[in-house]
C-alpha cells in the first residue's frame, strides 16, 4: 500500500505562537501543506471536529484546557478510531510525558524542538495513521460488498417466493395479480390490528404462498365449473396439507409462516373449515388473517366460474361470516379499513399484460401497507 503523507492533515495546538511559528515553518519546508493550528486549546475540540486531522501536535502546559483535557475531549468523538496524538513536552518532564502515554498520546517531541526528530516522528506516526485509514477503508468496502450480495439473495428469495405461489395461481387463476392484492391486503390487516412493522413484512411475504398446495390437486379436479362432488372434495380439501408440506421444514421466518398460513387459511372462525378443524384461536393468527383477505379478494374479482363481486356486496357476505367463517375482531379491523384495502385492490387490478414480478417486487419494498 502507498500512503501520500504530503496529503495527510495536521492539527497544531500550542499556546506560544513562537512554537507554532516554528512547527509550521518545518512542516512548510517538508512539503505539507494541510495544516491549522491554534494557541487557545478551547478551540482545539472544534477544530479536531471541522478540520479532521490525521495528526495533532498537541502542547501538554497551557491556560484554561491542558493537554491532557484536551486529550479526554478528543477521545470522546474518536471513540472508534485510532487518536492520532503527538505531545509536546519539555525534556524535563518526564512524569507529564508518562501520563500523557498513559492519557493516549501516541508519542512525544521533546522542547526545545530538534527539527530532524519532529519531521521524523511526524512522518512515522502518519505513515501508521493513513495504514489504518486504508485497513479502515478496505473494511467499509468489503462490508459494502456484504451488504450488496445480502440484498441480492434477499430478492432472489423474494422472487423464488412469489413464483412458488404463482405456480399454484395459474392454475385457477391466470394473471397472478391475485397473490400479490391478498398479501397486501393481509399486510394491510395485520398492521390494523398492531402487528409489528416486521410481522407484517413476513406476513406480506409469506401470504403469495397460501395456496401452493393447489400444485398437488389433479386439474380434471382443480378445473371442474360449478360444484365439486363429496368425492372431488375431498381431494381438493389436501391443498392446505400439501402446501405445508412443500412448504415445511425451512429455518426462514417468511417460509415458517408461509407453512403455518398454507395449513390454516381455510380453517373457519366456528371449526367448519380443513383439514383439522380447528376452531377460533385454535386457528393461527396468519391463517385468520389470510382466510377473510383471501376471501375478500376471490369476491372482488373476477374467477372463471363467477363475475366479480361489487365491493358491497363482497362486503356483506364478509360480514355475513363473522363469528363463522372468520374472526369477528378481524371482520371489524378490515371494515374500519375497508378504504384502504379498496385502495390496494383497485392499485392492483388484474391485467394479462402485467409484469406480475415487476409488480410484485415493488409491493415487497411497500412495507406493508
Ligand atoms: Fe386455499
Ligand atoms: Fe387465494
Amino acid at each position: 500500500m502507498k500512503v501520500d503523507f504530503l496529503k495527510a492533515k495536521i492539527l497544531i495546538v500550542d499556546d506560544e505562537q513562537a512554537n507554532i511559528a516554528l512547527l509550521e515553518d518545518v512542516l512548510d519546508s517538508e512539503g505539507y501543506t494541510l495544516f491549522k493550528s491554534t494557541v487557545d486549546s478551547r478551540k482545539a475540540l472544534d477544530l479536531y471536529k471541522e478540520f479532521g486531522p490525521d495528526l495533532v501536535l498537541l502542547d501538554l502546559n497551557m491556560p484554561h484546557l491542558d493537554g491532557f483535557q484536551v486529550m479526554e475531549q478528543l477521545k470522546e468523538v474518536e471513540e472508534n478510531s485510532y487518536a492520532p496524538i503527538l505531545v509536546l513536552t519539555a525534556q524535563s518532564d518526564r512524569n507529564s510525558r508518562l501520563r500523557a502515554l498513559a492519557a493516549g498520546a501516541r508519542d512525544y517531541i521533546e522542547k526545545p524542538f530538534d527539527i530532524t526528530e519532529v519531521t521524523q516522528r511526524i512522518s512515522n506516526m502518519l505513515e501508521i495513521r493513513l495504514l489504518h485509514n486504508q485497513v479502515r477503508n478496505q473494511n467499509q468496502i468489503l462490508e459494502d460488498k456484504v451488504k450488496e450480495r445480502t440484498h441480492e439473495l434477499e430478492e432472489t428469495r423474494q422472487e423464488a417466493v412469489l413464483r412458488l405461489g404463482r405456480a399454484a395461481e395459474y392454475r385457477d387463476n391466470e394473471t397472478g395479480m391475485h397473490v400479490i392484492r391478498m398479501s397486501r391486503l393481509s399486510a394491510n390487516l395485520a398492521k390494523k390490528i398492531g402487528l409489528t412493522d416486521d410481522e407484517c413484512q413476513i406476513m406480506l411475504q409469506a401470504s403469495p404462498m397460501h395456496d401452493v398446495g393447489k400444485i398437488g390437486i389433479p386439474d380434471e379436479i382443480l378445473l371442474i365449473p360449478g360444484k365439486l362432488n363429496e368425492k372431488e372434495w375431498e381431494i381438493m380439501r389436501k391443498h392446505p396439507e400439501i402446501g405445508a408440506e412443500i412448504l415445511s421444514g425451512s429455518q426462514s421466518a417468511v417460509m415458517k409462516m408461509a407453512e403455518t398460513i398454507a395449513l390454516s387459511h381455510q380453517e373457519r372462525w366456528d371449526g367448519s373449515g380443513y383439514p383439522n378443524n380447528l376452531k377460533g384461536e385454535e386457528i393461527p393468527l396468519a391463517g385468520r388473517i389470510v382466510a377473510i383477505c383471501d376471501v375478500f379478494d376471490a369476491l372482488t374479482s373476477k374467477r372463471y366460474y363467477k363475475e366479480a363481486f361489487s365491493i358491497e356486496k363482497s362486503m356483506e357476505i364478509i360480514e355475513q361470516g363473522s363469528g363463522k367463517d372468520f374472526e369477528p375482531r378481524l371482520v371489524e379491523a378490515f371494515k374500519q379499513a375497508l378504504p384502504e384495502m379498496i385502495r390496494i385492490v383497485k392499485e392492483l387490478p388484474d391485467n394479462e399484460s402485467a409484469n406480475v414480478l415487476k409488480v410484485y417486487r415493488k409491493n415487497c419494498s411497500h412495507n406493508a401497507a
